[in-house]
């Protein structure tokens, strides 16, 4: 037995001291982070896998705005895919497989079509699949005869690009030509895609998006460790997943290790987030064996009761520095999981070392996590769980098709709360908060970017008393 004399801290037993500031204005700061080394972010905030946080809806959110969601395993591997495909779809600037049809079809074929698909042009092949022409809605508009050939009717003179044209090509191609639909013709004449400008307006509503090198919104999957969930991983990658997370909560084991070694060995160019650790050990072996980045918490969590049924665990700035500074002679990232209440709990878990911050309850309570609105009391809620409490298992094995017995369910050990969090709206307004309370926090501490943050951080532990002078005191909270 060993008993470590050090005091561990956690966000509400620090502050962090202001600093002079030469920062004028902080909503221009850069809060460009990055997830691993391969995988930049605009906003250094993921979204959790649990599943009352992350599906395609808060993903497809998460990435718009410069995050990232992951989405979480508690489904089937083909949903878990489609969920995927969903969010590369969701923004994508090239629509990989545009509608076409032949030039044996008619107008009445052409417009049954559009009335179907509400697809607005439809591209018009020959026998040879070569692209020979383009149909418009305002060339179907004032076409009476539905007999005639699609091909009187078609423009021929259409301008294509390049299979791997770049976003900022097309917008320059489309601009030049004047059109609004841009086919991609590989060297055979064969169509392999289509850019289309409403799609490039949609893109550029959300400048800070976190996109994969087509363009397409990033996302994360969550897998196991049991052996069968390799396959897990197959079909999230072919699905389109930008990183995967070995998940589980005590990612300091050879489970965890075994997995990350395999999915390497089988996907070398995967993205691989292990953890949870708490430990600079642990984050060590982690990296030791290829994960990209390292997540960090054991119990911090709002719904999480680790420390109290098994006593272990590390307080979370404490785990948070260790962790950083072990990972840091690496270059690999870590993720400060779990325990964000508030803004400038963030800023705390980036002054400290983390690249980024995985939130769960925060994000539980707005419109795009899955579940529905509770009213209580004149309140609304929305539901959040842990995902190793009693009814997230019990879902779960209902969701496998097994039926827990009564004796199965009295045996099982809980770590993890169900519990109720306010409604908060939107997501995008919730990460509004934070990150407004990040570059608040960068320009008290006198930086411009976040590693600035982390170079001039000066925490002072504080009392008791110094914590509840810290919040609103001595007066009633009306708004
Ligand atoms: P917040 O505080 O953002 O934390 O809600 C989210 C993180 O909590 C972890 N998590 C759990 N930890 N038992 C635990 O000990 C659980 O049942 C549980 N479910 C989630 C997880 O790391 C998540 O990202």
């Amino acid at each position: 037995m060993k008993i470590l004399s050090e005091t561990a801290l956690t966000y509400d037993d620090v502050l962090l001291v202001p600093q002079y500031s030469e920062v004028d204005s902080r909503r221009a700061l850069s809060t460009k982070s990055c997830l691993t080394k391969k995988i930049a972010l605009q906003v250094p905030i993921v979204s959790a896998n649990m599943d009352v946080v992350t599906e395609s809806e808060m993903a497809i959110t998460m990435a718009r705005e410069g995050g990232i969601g992951m989405i979480h395993r508690f489904m089937t591997i083909a949903e878990q895919a489609r969920q995927i495909g969903r969010v590369k779809k969701a923004e994508s600037f090239i629509v990989d497989k545009p509608l076409t049809m032949t030039d044996a079809h008619t107008v009445g074929d052409v417009k049954r079509v559009v009335d179907e698909t509400g697809t607005g042009g439809i591209l018009i092949l020959d026998s040879n699949e070569k692209l020979i022409g383009i149909v418009s809605t305002r060339d179907l508009l004032f076409e009476e005869d539905e007999d005639k050939s699609v091909t009187e009717i078609m423009s021929r003179n259409v301008h294509s690009a390049a299979p791997d044209t770049s976003l900022k090509e097309a917008e320059r191609l489309l601009h030049e030509f004047r059109v609004e639909k841009l086919p991609l013709v590989d060297k055979d004449g064969k169509v392999a895609g289509l850019v289309t400008l409403k799609d490039i307006m949609k893109i550029t509503q959300f400048p800070k998006a976190t996109k994969d090198a087509r363009g397409r919104l990033s996302v994360g999957a969550a897998v196991g460790v049991r052996d069968m969930e390799m396959r897990r991983v197959e079909s999230a990658l072919e699905a389109g997943a930008d990183c995967i997370v070995v998940d589980i909560a005590h990612g300091d084991s050879h489970l965890e290790i075994e997995m990350i070694k395999n999915i390497h060995s089988h996907f070398p160019g995967a993205q691989i987030i292990g953890g949870n650790v708490a430990t600079a050990d642990g984050t060590k072996r982690l990296i030791d064996v290829g994960a990209d980045a390292v997540k960090v918490g054991v119990g911090p969590g709002s719904i999480c009761i680790t420390r109290n049924v098994a006593g272990s665990g590390v307080p979370q700035l404490t785990a948070v520095i260790e962790c950083a500074t072990a990972a840091k002679p690496y270059g690999i990232p870590i993720i400060a999981d779990g325990g964000i209440r508030q803004p400038g709990d963030l800023v705390k878990a980036i002054a400290a070392g983390a690249q980024t911050v995985m939130i769960g309850s925060m994000l539980a309570g707005t419109d795009e996590s899955p579940g529905m609105i509770m009213t209580r009391r004149g309140h609304r809620y929305k539901a959040s769980r842990g995902m190793a409490s009693l009814e997230a298992n019990i879902n779960r094995n209902k969701r496998e098709g097994n039926d827990l017995t009564h004796e199965e369910i009295e045996d099982y050990v809980a770590e993890g709360v169900e519990a109720a969090v306010p409604y908060r709206g939107k997501a995008r307004e919730v990460l509004n908060q934070l990150v407004g309370g990040l570059q608040s926090g960068m320009s008290y501490s006198g930086a411009h970017s976040l590693e600035e943050l982390q170079e001039k951080a000066i925490f002072m532990r504080m009392t008791g008393a110094g914590l509840k002078e810290s919040g609103p005191h001595d007066v009633e909270v009306i708004g």
